[in-house]
């Protein structure tokens, strides 16, 4: 309709790589109706949050953001503030009592109406709340992409049916459902179509992908032979669905990244019963295991949860020694946050904020220190490395990203963004490889 043609969006996202996937699909439906991005927050007529509640911390700050935006509702430009997302879909009455300036609240799969609920809103009507569930999934048919436009997300399934007890995901997004895998690849072959070559794969759980006879395995050789994708990455994983199929796919498709994230969240076997994560430090470990008698030189990523209510120094001391026997090359570390409506939040002995503070720091020299000796150990290795930046301030100006997932500096660009190249690495420091192109044999 003519009424939002013209306007202009400024978005913002917060929490996980989901939401940065759902403000490409926002975007790309605000600009299907005519409206365009602001030059800067002053000059929006619509500013959007896609927020995240999987700690308390992201939801303060996004009722900080919405208290500095009101001020500048009143003064400027902005007509339109709203929410979208995993915290607009848990609590938007609470949204809406403590930020009365938001003129609306959508939800983790209403959000592609975004446009609609603008044009009732021009016509006068506000607040309004659509965080109604059960519709289609909400993916894409038209999305932005990166500034680069050689990378996407694709989301392959929704929602998570695990039910972790500290984790709010299961409510905000809603049960597991998985994608067609037709629907799947026909969007991989149309990102490829416009200049896309790395997509990773996105759901809470990716690895226990199904429909019908395709499980994820199947569909990660299905994605491998869409032609023009050069890399295929995938996030995040549930160890327990991590079975020798999805390893053997990984292992043997070339575009496949011999990279996983396998969150942990501990490494007590009492903790992880009472997380109820459904295996044990052992069980971890058999996976991990697994994983490197595919993949020798694959790279390993977990998330830890410390001060889970009743967690010891002992059990606590058991984490550290599962981080050091696994070698991670990078971890994400949190401290334990208790998220109303989740099991984990009525748990008595809650872990002393002081205490969870000093594991936490304790739990992170380690990862650094280990990762930074991971990372030392490739000096000397040759790289595949894809080039996604020329102009990172310093000498060394080139940034690329191995299979691996690291990042790595060069000097000169061998190539423009988006090409490949081998990189024999030189140096280390701290997370950041950097390296040397070597000179392509002459044929
Ligand atoms: N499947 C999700 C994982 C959930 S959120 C994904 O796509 O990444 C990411 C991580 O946040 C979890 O693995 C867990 O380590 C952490 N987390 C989740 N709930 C938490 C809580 N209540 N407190 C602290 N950390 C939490
Ligand atoms: Fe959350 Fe556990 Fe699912 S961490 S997203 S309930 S696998």
């Amino acid at each position: 309709m003519l009424m939002l043609d013209g306007m202009t969006f400024h978005l913002e996202t917060y929490g996980c790589q989901m939401n940065v996937h759902d403000s490409m699909v926002i975007e790309g439906v605000l600009r299907r109706r005519g409206l365009r991005s602001a030059d800067g927050l002053g000059d929006a007529q619509v500013i959007i949050l896609n927020t995240c509640s999987i700690r308390e911390k992201a939801e303060e700050k996004v009722f900080g953001r919405l208290g500095e935006l009101a001020s500048l509702k009143e003064r400027g430009n902005l007509t339109v503030l709203g929410v979208s997302g995993c915290m607009a879909q848990r609590t938007a009455e609470r949204v809406l009592e403590r930020a009365p300036a938001v003129d609306f609240v959508t939800g983790t799969e209403t959000f592609p109406t975004i446009p609609r609920l603008l044009e009732r809103i021009l016509a006068g009507e506000r607040p309004i709340v659509d965080v109604s569930t059960g519709h289609p999934l909400p993916e894409p048919a038209e999305r932005s992409l990166d500034v680069n436009g050689f990378r996407a997300f694709v989301s392959i399934m929704r929602g998570c049916d695990k039910r972790c007890a500290f984790c709010v995901v299961p409510t905000t997004r809603g049960p597991e459902r998985s994608r067609k895998p037709d629907e799947v690849v026909a969007e991989v072959r149309a990102l490829a179509a416009a200049g896309v070559i790395e997509v990773t794969l996105l759901g809470q759980t990716v690895n226990s992908y199904r429909d019908g006879a395709t499980g994820f395995a199947e569909l990660l050789r299905a994605v491998d032979a869409v032609e023009g994708i050069e890399r295929i990455r995938f996030t995040t994983n549930h160890p327990n669905d991590m079975t020798e199929q999805v390893l053997d796919a990984v292992a043997s498709c070339p575009k496949v990244c011999e990279h996983l994230h396998l969150p942990a969240q501990s490494g007590s076997t009492r903790v992880l019963a009472a997380m109820g994560r459904g295996y044990t430090r052992e069980k971890y470990l058999r996976v991990i295991e697994s994983s490197r008698a595919w993949m020798p030189h694959v790279s390993l990523t977990t998330d830890i949860i410390v001060g889970f209510p009743g967690e010891t120094e002992e059990e606590f001391r058991d984490t550290l020694s599962l981080v050091e026997e696994v070698r991670y090359d990078g971890a994400y570390t949190f401290k334990y946050s208790p998220r109303e409506g989740t099991p984990a939040a009525s748990l008595p002995d809650s872990v002393p904020v002081p205490v969870m503070k000093e594991r936490l720091a304790r739990l992170n020299e380690r990862v650094r220190a280990l990762s930074d000796e991971v990372n030392r150990g490739l000096v000397g290795s040759e790289q595949g490395v894809m080039i996604e930046a020329l102009d990172v301030d310093g000498p060394w100006a080139v940034r690329g990203r191995t299979r691996t997932n690291k990042t790595l500096l060069l000097e000169r660009a061998p190539g423009p963004v988006g090409s490949v190249h081998r990189v024999r690495v030189s140096r280390t420091r701290g997370l950041t490889l950097y390296g040397v192109p070597v000179p392509e044999p002459v044929v």
